[in-house]
Order: C-alpha cells, then sequence, then structure tokens
C-alpha cells in the first residue's frame, strides 16, 4: 500500500455532500462555532492588530510566541517539542507519517476516528484493535489492550473523550496504561482533541512522567476546532520529541510548508485567554448533555445512550433498526436535520449526535430524531414531542 491508496474517510464523505444543505445540525464532534466578531469581542482584539499582519512565511513549526503558549497550557516546559499545524488532521499526518515504516505494528481503537487508522495503515503499518465493547458502554478495558501489545509495536494511537462515543481514560487507567508501555519500545500517541471538554471532572490529557512514562514517548496533538468552535481557523499542535519533530518538518515541506501568520496571531489570543474561549461552550454543551440524558430516558426503548464522560458527540443505538442510515436521510431530507449514521464508524444500529451546539436547535434536533427512528422503528410508539 502507498500514500495514494489511503482509504476513503465515510464520515468526511458524508458531511461534505449534506452540510451545507443542514438547517439543524446535531452532527458535529465540535462546540457552537464563533464568528470572527465574536472572537474579537470576548478576547478585546482589534481590528488594527489584524492589519499589522505580514503575510510572510513562518517558522517551520510555527511561531515562538504562539508554541510557547501552546506549551504552558498543554505541555509544560516543552515548547521547543511544540509544532504548529493545519488542524490536528495534519498533526496525525505528519505524526504518524514519521513514526511508522512497513512492518510495523500500531494499535487503534474500535470504533475509530479515520484519520488516526488509515493513516496508519497507508504508512504499511499493520493494525491491531483494541475494542471498545458496546457491553462496557464503551470503556477502555485495558486487559483488552495488554492482549494486543507485542514486541513489534511500534504505537498505541487512542483518542480520550472518545470520538463518538464520548468515553474515556481515568487517572488509575492512565497509570496504569503508562505502566504498561514504558515496558514496550513503542510511542503511545494520544488524541486530545477533546481533552477539555469533559463533564464531571477536570481536563484530561496523556500520561505525564510522573504517571510513569518518558515524555519522548508521547505524541500528543490538540486542536482549535472542537473545544474553542473554531474549526475553519485549521489550527492545530503537536508535541513531539525533537528527532521526531525534524522527521515531520521534512514531511512537511512536501505540503503545507507553514502555518499562517494571520491565523497564528487569532490562535495565540484565543489561547492567551483560553477559558474566556472555551467555559461559556463547555457550559452549553454541559446543559445539552443532560438535554440529552433526559430524552433518552423518555424514549426508553427506541433508544440507548451511553453516558458520554466527555467531548460533544453520543452514540446511541436504536435497537429496533439493524441500519439507521436511511432515516438519517430522511431526517435530513424531511427536516433539515443532519447527523451521523453509525456506518461511518462501522456501527450501523448507531448515530453519532452533536451535542455542542445551540440548545433550541439541539432539543428540536432530538425531537425529530425520536420521531423518524420512531417511524422507522414500528414496534416503539413514539413518547413526546410533536409528530410533524
Ligand atoms: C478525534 C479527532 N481527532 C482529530 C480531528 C481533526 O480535527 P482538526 O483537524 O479540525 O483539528 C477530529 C475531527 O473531527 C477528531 O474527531
Amino acid at each position: 500500500m502507498s500514500l495514494g491508496d489511503i482509504s476513503a474517510a465515510p464520515l468526511e464523505d458524508w458531511l461534505r455532500e449534506r452540510y451545507f444543505d443542514a438547517s439543524l445540525d446535531i452532527s458535529s464532534s465540535g462546540v457552537l462555532n464563533y464568528t470572527l466578531g465574536e472572537l474579537r469581542e470576548l478576547l478585546g482584539l482589534e481590528t488594527s492588530e489584524l492589519d499589522d499582519v505580514i503575510f510572510r512565511d513562518s517558522p517551520s513549526t510555527g511561531c515562538e510566541e504562539l508554541r510557547e503558549t501552546v506549551a504552558a497550557r498543554f505541555a509544560p516546559g516543552r515548547a521547543d517539542a511544540v509544532m504548529m499545524t493545519h488542524g490536528s488532521t495534519e498533526g496525525i499526518f505528519l505524526a504518524l507519517s514519521a513514526l511508522l515504516r512497513p512492518g510495523d505494528e500500531v494499535v487503534v481503537l474500535d470504533p475509530v476516528y479515520h484519520a488516526l487508522s488509515a493513516v496508519a495503515e497507508a504508512a504499511g503499518a499493520r493494525l491491531r484493535v483494541w475494542e471498545l465493547r458496546e457491553e462496557d458502554d464503551f470503556r477502555p478495558d485495558l486487559d483488552l489492550l495488554e492482549r494486543q501489545l507485542t514486541p513489534r509495536t511500534r504505537a498505541v494511537v487512542v483518542n480520550f473523550p472518545h470520538n463518538p462515543t464520548g468515553a474515556c481514560l481515568d487517572a488509575a487507567g492512565r497509570r496504569r496504561l503508562a505502566g504498561m508501555l514504558a515496558r514496550h519500545d513503542c510511542h503511545l500517541f494520544w488524541d486530545a482533541a477533546f481533552g477539555e471538554l469533559v463533564h464531571d471532572g477536570p481536563p484530561v490529557t496523556a500520561p505525564t512522567e510522573a504517571e510513569g512514562l518518558a515524555q519522548d514517548r508521547v505524541v500528543l496533538t490538540g486542536t482549535l476546532s472542537k473545544a474553542y468552535g473554531l474549526p475553519g481557523i485549521r489550527v492545530g499542535w503537536c508535541v513531539a520529541e525533537t528527532r521526531l519533530l525534524t522527521e515531520m518538518v521534512r514531511i512537511r515541506d512536501y505540503t503545507t510548508i507553514s502555518t499562517s501568520p494571520l491565523n497564528e496571531l487569532l490562535a495565540l489570543r484565543v489561547l492567551r485567554d483560553a477559558d474566556r474561549v472555551l467555559l461559556p461552550r463547555l457550559d452549553l454543551a454541559r446543559k445539552n448533555r443532560a438535554a440529552l440524558l433526559e430524552w433518552a430516558a423518555v424514549h426508553d426503548g427506541l433508544v440507548t445512550c451511553p453516558t458520554p464522560v466527555g467531548g460533544v458527540s453520543a452514540f446511541p443505538r436504536f435497537p429496533g433498526v439493524p441500519d439507521v442510515t436511511d432515516a438519517c436521510e430522511s431526517l435530513l431530507q424531511r427536516h433539515g436535520v443532519l447527523v451521523v449514521p453509525g456506518r461511518c464508524f462501522g456501527r450501523p444500529d448507531r448515530m453519532r449526535i452533536g451535542f455542542g451546539g445551540d440548545a433550541e436547535e439541539f432539543t428540536t434536533g432530538l425531537e425529530r430524531v425520536a420521531q423518524v427512528l420512531g417511524e422507522a422503528s414500528p414496534a416503539v410508539p413514539v413518547q413526546g414531542g410533536s409528530a410533524r
């Protein structure tokens, strides 16, 4: 397999054809998007500061001030290990391409966000699967991971909180993971896209040195796309040991070369004042999550919904509908409601529902989901909500 053979991303295929036609988007794994105006007001950012940007090339790993700011929040003391990227997608692509060679083994989650497995596969790695089991409500079971580790394991790739299920690894789990991987000659690749979107506890990040894993063995990616409501800004970052960063720069010279100074300025201002941008969205997501769980309780029989510990996506199952794809099409055609069918994550009887958006739109969207899925599973009477 070569890079050009990389497999299609069913999630992106689904969204690209429908995203711009939806009037009620409850599909997203990110929080409610900000406008530039809202952002400028929140941060006290003047247009004159934007006018002063010179459109020259930035350094290959991003401007120093921004790397220091990322390090201060996500990897204290490691500014030299930070590379700014075009969303975390670029960080995932560069780091896995730099890290893996044909014949290496990589452990990936299932269900999985496509980039985290497809890039490894395109790099020639052999995938071994760490399943998040439905019967465990997708809670990660480290015994299952342990069985997948071999002397050829080069990386274990995870994303916690997890897209699409919202499952997470708790502190004891992170310590056990650190101890397990310390005994293997491999990297831990930790996608922290949703690390700051945790609902009943503090933010979650990769195991630290204190938890037993040397930091040069950890690759961490992060993004402004999810918790910060800024997917269109295309700013992410990757924290990795210097040797790996050098390889990533070599590969980047053939793709994006560097990041935009305008986006770097915006990212710098956001991350310096991160909570101002983050906390209102986290508050909204927590309220929506409560509404989601209440909705699932009201529609017991139609839907079962594992409680998302973090992130803003849930992955409910509709036991009466073996494949929800047609119902998802119908939701969009009849009601303008966009969701993601579970087949995009290899689970056709489930649906990804995003709960990070506007509260009213979210509850209206949920009513429509119950209505359409209720019709698709005739044994279940449609509860509550309008039947329009
Ligand atoms: C787990 C995970 N990682 C990475 C990404 C990539 O996001 P971005 O490139 O916008 O940072 C996504 C987007 O959905 C995601 O869900």
